[in-house]
């Protein structure tokens, strides 16, 4: 319970240093070099994948059969790839705008997977009546 309570809380915190970051990015202000910015995520993340790793070793043992899990950590892995896209410099404003909207889709789709524990798409979800 503590460890999903932990796991919960950094996901929370992702996505808020994430939209700061992506912002600050849009914005071309220098927060987004500044030292804090660089370590502190990496922290939070850090402690992120080591809950969710915890959670699907005590919770499901064998975890590689769970099929929601080994997408949700495909989409973690693809969430990865759009946040360097958008956060480090180098690429155009149009690229790194479209990879901070395209990490921001994939995030919601991780939490979508956790809360379900389904590969469902939510466009193809039906409420049991
Ligand atoms: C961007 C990264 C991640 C986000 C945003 C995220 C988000 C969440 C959220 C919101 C929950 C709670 C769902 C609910 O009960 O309503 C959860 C649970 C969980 N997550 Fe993550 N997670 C991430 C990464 C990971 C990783 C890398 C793993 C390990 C493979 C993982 C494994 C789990 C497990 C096992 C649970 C508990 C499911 C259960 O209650 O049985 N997560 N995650």
């Amino acid at each position: 319970m503590v460890i999903k309570l932990l796991h919960v809380t950094c996901a929370l915190l992702t996505l808020v240093s994430f939209c700061l970051r992506g912002v600050w990015m849009l914005q071309d202000s220098p927060l987004l070099g500044h030292r804090m910015t660089r370590t502190l995520p990496h922290i939070v993340d850090t402690i992120l994948l080591v809950s969710g790793v915890t959670l699907a070793i005590r919770g499901y043992g064998a975890f590689h059969q769970e099929a929601w899990l080994m997408a949700k950590l495909a989409a973690v892995l693809i969430y990865i790839v759009c946040g360097v896209v958008a956060l480090r410099p180098g690429r155009s404003r149009p690229v790194r705008a479209t990879a901070f909207a395209a990490a921001l889709l994939v995030f919601g789709w991780i939490v979508w997977v956790a809360h379900t524990r389904t590969i469902v798409f939510p466009w193809d979800w039906k409420f049991a009546s």
